[in-house]
């Protein structure tokens, strides 16, 4: 059976996975202007996968007979995923998704880890699948930075 670090980091990874998807539609919602729409598009389509990935996440803690997080126990760390007060800063939007990305990415690499330390390679495999998803996340979001900061 798996170790207590493996249960700790699906949890992290659930909590974070929501978090992201509450986050991600805001700024979805809130950005303005033409220029915006790619990026509104793009984190449409991720929340989906986002959401995805919570769910097997939950289901492998269900399994491990540990429980995901609900919201009494959450705890809010994107801080610079906040909406910008100016809502065509879309700059900003993409830069806090670039921070979640990254964290999202150093969580699964962790989970990796204690996962082979722990010889679960069922939680392995769901991290490994996880993190390709996250790491196409961030190139297409590295794509947008780029062309945000031409101008
Ligand atoms: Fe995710
Ligand atoms: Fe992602």
């Amino acid at each position: 059976m798996s170790s207590d670090r493996v249960i700790e980091l699906l949890r992290k990874g659930y909590e974070d996975e929501i978090e992201t998807v509450m986050n991600y539609q805001t700024n979805a919602i809130i950005l303005d202007g033409v220029r915006a729409e790619e990026v509104k598009e793009s984190l449409q389509e991720d929340i989906h996968e986002e959401l995805e990935h919570s769910k097997k996440l939950g289901q492998r803690l269900k399994q491990l007979d540990a429980r995901p997080p609900s919201s009494m126990e959450f705890t809010a760390r994107q801080e610079s995923l906040q909406p910008p007060s100016d809502s065509t800063n879309v700059l900003a939007v993409i830069n806090g998704v670039l921070d979640a990305e990254e964290d999202a990415i150093s969580t699964y690499r962790e989970l990796i880890t204690a996962a082979e330390e722990a010889d679960d390679p069922v939680t392995e495999d769901i991290a490994v699948g996880i993190l390709g998803d996250e790491e196409a996340h961030r190139t297409e979001f590295r794509g947008f930075q780029k062309e945000y900061q031409k101008d």
